[in-house]
């Protein structure tokens, strides 16, 4: 299963010159991150450090002696983009230096027991205690070392570390990919093979809770103990490009496939808001629009607070009739969306409180709201947003849940992990309907949003038309278009508004429709109506939206790569709409 993808980690120990290798291997893991890069060089017993907000090739300004190293591009989570805060990071006395793929959670805690000891941390990121906790506990063995510092890590990592006199480098994973090249010679950490693969295609895919040693001729594996384990040396016969989508014919179709994780580091995002408004407003475009509708949703039922949930280029325009009393959150992957940015600006000036609820860390909406909680989906490299529109449903119903001061009890990582296993059978059924001009969507209550969501997936990617609906509204108009050429995707679980979507489903079937239900697994009755039928595990009604959405974002991939469109660079499309 692929970790939520974060930033990029090299290093490198061997004869040659370690400079370009990392150098290069950076530029490979851009996609995962460009906030800031840098490496480190050990030569003569001494580490230099090469760093730069920005790209990878602000670095080839300076050339770093010595044939071992590390190096790191950077995607933010703890610490705006800047040179202090990119990695990599050393210790006071310059002895070891660290680069750290993650989170970690408890590093606020780290740190004031570090600063307890007397060591001030410089940045402002979570992944530098690393580096001084690795320092402290350095008797002589590196390895052994991160062996003792990693039992106080709680979150995820990858890292690399590296000491000015050793001859190896010491590797751990936890919850972030991280696999080892192996050369002749010459032995690569990196956290995918697009960074090594012009050297080697002899790699070793490390599991969670493992360290590893490397030297220029060898390489050994431990458990988190620092008992030995055997390793198995895959061949990689991928290309670059299928080694960036690691094996996956489309970032869409990895990005999909990072879900599980990805909600599983959403889960671990906790707010910590006054609850002192009477009415949230959202204000998003697009997919994140519809995550915003899914929240309104959810927070009426579950906290019973009034929500307004306006698309921004309208809710700019129209009269702003808002509030010291509301809270504005905007929701967007980005963070730099105009439209959104905009509605931001007018709901300051109406003197309301701003929440930003944003993937990218430091972007200008994440910078003019009052306070902003990051979503957790890692870069978004897909135009059509698949695990971003994830983690926004996951940190609005944990905020549902923190207005209610509960605890959000679910089991939606495994039960998303269940609905990707339907991929297959989702292309099947797309090779029936791929050649199709138009769709309908209909959904009641909580899946209407999912249904908006459902077809602008297939119209973006595929250029067909779709349409969504209320199930409602169908017999206020739209039923006059259906036919058999028109077929229409019918979200009904077995959930509290299921006997009336049946109905609206009849009603389709009665007008020769035809029917693609999305059903809760086991029911039989659906069967009577539908011509054909996606089923999802079964889950409480108020977390349907994780699993329908998946099968909707994988129903519109299927059909669009059928129709062989640029899934990833849809026509007309760009990721951040900064025009209005
Ligand atoms: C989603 O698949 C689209 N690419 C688009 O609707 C997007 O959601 C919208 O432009 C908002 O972007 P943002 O989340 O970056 O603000
Ligand atoms: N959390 C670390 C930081 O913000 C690492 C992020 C990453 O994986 O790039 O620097």
């Amino acid at each position: 299963m692929l970790k939520a993808k974060m930033c990029g980690i090299i290093g490198y120990v061997g004869e040659k010159e370690a400079n370009d290798i990392l150098i290069a291997g950076l530029e490979r893991l851009e996609y995962r991150g460009y906030d800031s890069a840098g490496i480190a060089v050990t030569h003569n017993n001494t580490i230099s450090i090469n760093k730069s907000e920005g790209r990878v090739h602000n670095l080839k300004k300076e050339k770093l002696d010595g044939t071992i190293g590390i190096g790191h591009t950077r995607w933010a989570t703890h610490g705006p983009p800047s040179n202090k805060n990119a990695h990599p990071f050393t210790c006071n006395e310059k002895k070891f230096v660290v680069v750290h793929n993650g989170i970690i959670e408890n590093y606020l805690e780290l740190k004031s027991g570090l600063h307890r000891s007397g060591i001030s941390c410089t940045s402002d990121t979570d992944s530098e205690v690393i580096v001084h906790l690795i320092a402290q506990a350095y008797g002589g063995n590196l390895k052994e070392a991160v062996c003792k510092v990693i039992k106080h890590l709680q979150g995820s990592y990858a890292l690399c570390v590296m000491h000015k006199d050793t001859h190896e480098l010491v590797g751990a994973r936890n919850g972030s990919p991280l696999l080892i090249g192996i050369g002749k010679g010459e032995n690569f950490f990196a956290s995918d093979a697009s960074a090594i693969i012009d050297y080697t295609k002899d790699v070793i895919y490390m599991n969670d809770f493992q360290i590893a040693e490397i030297g220029k001729n060898l390489v050994t594996v431990f458990d988190f103990d620092g008992v030995e384990q055997s390793h198995e040396i895959k061949k990689i016969d991928w290309n670059l490009e299928q080694a960036q989508k690691s094996g996956y014919k489309h970032f869409m179709l990895k990005e999909i496939f990072e879900q599980p994780s990805v909600a599983q580091e959403s889960l671990k995002v906790t707010f910590a808001i006054r609850k002192d408004f009477s009415r949230i407003i959202f204000v998003a475009c697009g997919t994140a629009s519809y995550a915003g509708l899914v929240g309104k949703y959810i927070i009426e039922k579950i906290a019973k607070i009034p929500v307004v949930n306006e698309i921004a280029s309208e809710f700019r325009y129209k009269e702003c009739l808002i509030s010291e009393k509301d809270l504005v959150i905007a929701i967007s992957q980005s963070g730099e969306t105009a439209d959104t940015l905009a509605a931001v600006r007018l709901a300051r000036q109406k003197g309301a409180r701003t929440l930003g609820l944003i993937n990218v860390v430091d972007s200008t909406i994440a910078r003019e709201v009052d306070s902003v909680v990051y979503t957790r989906a890692g870069p978004e490299i897909g135009v059509a947003s698949t695990k971003a529109f994830i983690s926004q449903l996951v940190m609005l119903y944990k905020f549902a849940f923190h207005l209610t001061e509960n605890g959000m009890s679910n089991d939606i990582v495994d039960k998303i992990k269940e609905t990707l296993k339907l991929s297959e059978s989702i292309r099947k059924l797309a090779e029936q309907y791929y050649t199709c001009q138009n769709f309908l969507y209909i959904g009641r209550n909580i899946h209407f949003p999912l249904a908006l969501e459902g077809a602008l997936k297939l119209k973006e990617i595929s250029y067909i038309h779709a349409e969504a609906y209320p199930a409602g509204e169908l017999k206020h108009g739209p039923i006059a278009l259906v036919c058999t050429e028109m077929p229409t995707i019918a979200i009904c679980p077995q959930d509290s508004v299921y006997e009336k979507t049946y109905s609206n489903i009849e009603e389709i079937k009665a007008r020769n429709g035809k029917v693609i239900t999305i059903a809760t697994e086991g029911d039989e009755r659906i069967r009577n109506v539908s011509n054909d039928i996606i089923y999802v595990p079964k889950v409480d009604d108020i977390f349907y939206p994780f699993v329908i959405a998946v099968v909707l974002q994988l129903f519109a991939y299927h059909i669009a790569d059928l129709r062989d469109c640029d899934v990833d660079k849809p026509r007309n499309l760009a990721k951040s709409v900064t025009v209005e």
